[in-house]
């Protein structure tokens, strides 16, 4: 069997898995930052991926599951119980996925989320987030349930042979994997094996949010974009200006480049760059036609941090407008680096 663990460097852990007599792979719980990883992993192997499974709707990270869809052209697969409209194939309890000569154990381990399953293979079994080493997945989260989380593990997990190799979906000590036999001994919470007992610990554990939890589950449900992928997607589509260079160009007062200022007007009024105009981000679409008539105009777009606009010079791409760029760093950026800065308001262009 060919195997890899992928680790985000953020406690995310991911598998990419093989068989290479049959030249064939799947992906389990990829993370979105590592799309790149796993097609260059796809290439060195040598395998073709086939399936890219989710242990469960993930509310902590962001899954790249629909990216690595459409990059791999391999069929999505997630438990039966999963709120995604994307999952090509439902398993459920007991199924077998075939993978060339492997064969993919599907165990449904509801408690951490009600769609949560572990992955037995061979000699190991990835567990999602349903046993970590030296921890359990909190069940304090939509779907999640303790007394179900028991049974799970108690009653299905915990019954594999103790040699198994368990990789979780976390691990941020970096200590890779374990065993469900080294797990029994020394986890913490497998030492409560009391149902009552268990499922108050786990009631009283009082955890904080996850970081994200309302974009990572948007988002891992839907399918659609992170904020951090709508940024990337703009930024790749637009070339920066850099600070040095606008200042250079301030001097030189040319009539076809304009600085354009997408802040909201009091923030443009406090302060911007020497002879930009204003046009805020949220009127761009419908005015930006009777502001500027000509698209070889060339426009510099300037905001606060240099998201904003780089995503309203991507709209101006889009719009026809060939010659935008966006101010790298924003204003912030060049008043800290000491470049001049006007105030007050302009009215003959204020819109
Ligand atoms: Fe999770």
């Amino acid at each position: 069997m060919f195997f890899e663990q992928i680790a985000d460097g953020e406690g995310c852990q991911s598998y990419f898995i093989g068989c290479e007599k049959s030249c064939v792979a799947a992906i389990i719980d990829p993370a979105l930052g590592q799309a790149n990883r796993y097609v260059g992993l796809s290439h060195r192997s040598g395998l073709r991926v086939r399936f890219i499974i989710d242990t469960h709707t993930h509310a902590d990270h962001f899954s790249a599951v629909r990216q690595l869809k459409q990059e791999f052209g391999a069929a999505t697969v997630m438990h039966r119980e999963s709120p995604s409209p994307h999952v090509d194939i439902r398993v459920e309890d007991g199924h077998l996925l075939p993978l060339g000569e492997l064969r993919l154990n599907m165990i449904h381990t509801p408690g951490h989320t009600r769609d949560s399953m572990c992955v037995h293979v061979e000699d190991r079994v990835f567990t999602g987030d349903t046993l970590l080493i030296g921890g359990t997945g909190r069940t304090d989260l939509p779907t999640g349930d303790a007394e179900q989380l028991y049974d799970s593990l108690f009653d299905k997990l915990l019954k594999l042979d103790g040699e198994t190799l368990v990789y979780p979906a976390h691990d941020y000590k970096g200590l890779g994997h374990t065993t469900i036999a080294a797990e029994l001994a020394n986890n913490p919470r497998l030492q409560k094996r009391e149902r009552a007992a268990f499922v108050e610990m786990m009631r009283g554990l009082n955890l904080g949010a996850p970081r994200h939890l309302t974009e990572a589950l948007r988002t891992n449900i839907s399918g659609g974009k992170t904020v951090r992928q709508l940024l990337a997607e703009a930024a790749s589509a637009i070339p920066f200006m850099s600070l040095e260079e606008l200042s250079r160009r301030i001097g030189r007062q040319r009539n076809d480049f304009v600085i354009l200022d997408v802040r909201e007007r009091d923030a443009y009024g406090r302060g911007h760059v020497p002879g930009a105009r204003h046009l805020a981000r949220g009127q761009l679409e419908i005015r930006i036609d009777e502001t500027f008539p000509d698209p070889d105009l060339e426009i510099l777009t300037v905001c606060e941090f240099g998201k904003i606009s780089t995503l309203a010079a991507a709209t101006l791409r889009e719009l026809g407008f060939r010659r935008v760029t966006a101010l790298d760093g924003g204003m912030k950026s060049w008043r800290e680096s000491g470049y001049p800065v006007e105030t007050g308001e302009e009215p003959a262009l204020l819109i």
